[in-house]
């Protein structure tokens, strides 16, 4: 897609508070990114930096209470999905964006047939009859990798493996040919043969159908094989984002370099490279006041910890369409 060229999603100042009995958890602030067409955006940071609150906040799928989608908005298209109906919302999330989440098994309903749920959308939202349905859901199984796909139809969640129930996650998701696919993390309860078979399976799919990829990953690895561009989470943040070849070989911000170093190596040492970033991820009572990453960070000064720090461009493009980083650290301020 040219520069400059109108984005499939473009999410802005997004905020999603939760309501608890201990308190407000300040989940994701003002989180703002957008997804070009046909672009793989990867997503990372670990378990608690708000990844699956923020792709959740976007389509409505968070329970309300105790989640509040407080601030933002978020453009499919022309249309700001924050403030559409719950109807036409459900419209979005059967037709326009399709998801997969880690778990098939908690997405497929146990009690039908695999080609039942396959057809409930083809017939909901695409008008298809029943019949058109089931030999389009064959079709679906099919381009899966699902082998003898038609007779596959018949058979219950129960009887696919783990790495055949997220196919047919993905063929669902699939159905209504969706202009973005969100995949949360769709490979993390999969064993390491069955990750790589799912991985090559998007890389494919992506190759045919051209549609828009947000993928969700604790693992850099995952993202280095299959992104165009990375944004990094941290303490319901975005603190840095670039191009995938750009983000390996310029990364900004202590954390990214800290999450960089967790990558096994390639050449086999995996025991003496793979680091761990010490200490526990913030869970924020309000809106920030401080960096999230300071109490972990190594070159915090006192700036960081009174003031979170906004993202400023690294290269002269705008903020968010090159290289952009949340840190007040820079070369001059390690002198200053
Ligand atoms: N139902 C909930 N009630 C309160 N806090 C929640 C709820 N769901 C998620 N959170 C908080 O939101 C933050 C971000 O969670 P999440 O988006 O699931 O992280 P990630 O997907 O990056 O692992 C976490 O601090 C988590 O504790
Ligand atoms: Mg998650």
């Amino acid at each position: 897609m040219a520069d400059g060229a109108a984005p499939v999603l473009d999410v802005q100042g997004l905020q999603t508070v939760f309501r608890t009995r201990g308190g407000e958890v300040h989940a994701v602030n003002s989180v703002s990114f957008h997804l070009n067409s046909g672009e793989l955006l990867g997503v990372v940071g670990e378990s608690g930096s708000g990844k699956s609150v923020t792709m959740m906040s976007l389509i409505g799928l968070l329970p309300s209470p105790p989640a509040d989608v407080r601030a933002g908005t978020v453009m499919l298209g022309n249309r700001d999905l924050l403030k559409i109906s719950a109807d036409d919302l459900r419209d979005v999330r059967g037709a326009k964006v399709g998801f997969v989440f880690q778990n098939p098994m908690t997405s497929l309903n146990p009690v039908f047939m695999v080609g039942n749920q396959i057809m409930e959308p083809l017939i909901r939202h695409m008008g298809l009859t029943r019949k058109q349905a089931a030999v389009r859901a064959a079709e679906l199984l099919s381009m899966v990798g699902i082998p003898d796909a038609k007779a596959r139809l018949n058979a219950y969640p129960h009887q696919f493996s783990g790495g055949m129930r997220q196919r047919v996650m993905i063929a669902i998701a699939l159905a209504c040919d969706p202009d973005v696919l969100i995949a949360d993390e769709p490979t993390t309860a999969l064993d390491v043969t069955i990750q790589a078979q799912i991985l090559e399976l998007i890389k494919d799919l992506r190759q045919k159908l051209g549609m828009a990829i947000v993928w969700i990953t604790h693992d850099l690895g995952v993202i280095a094989g299959i992104a165009d561009r990375v944004m990094v989470m941290y303490g319901g943040q975005v603190v840095e984002q670039a191009p995938v070849r750009e983000l390996f070989a310029n990364p900004q911000h202590p954390y990214t370099r800290a999450l960089l170093k967790t990558i096994p190596s390639l050449t086999g040492e995996r025991e003496e490279r793979l680091q761990v970033i010490e200490g526990q991820p913030p869970i924020l009572a309000g809106p920030p006041t401080s960096c999230p990453f300071q109490a972990r960070c190594a070159h915090a000064f006192d700036r960081c910890r009174t003031e979170n720090p906004q993202r400023r461009a690294i290269d002269d493009s705008p903020v968010g369409r090159g290289h952009d980083v949340a840190c007040h650290w820079t070369p001059e301020t390690a002198h200053a």
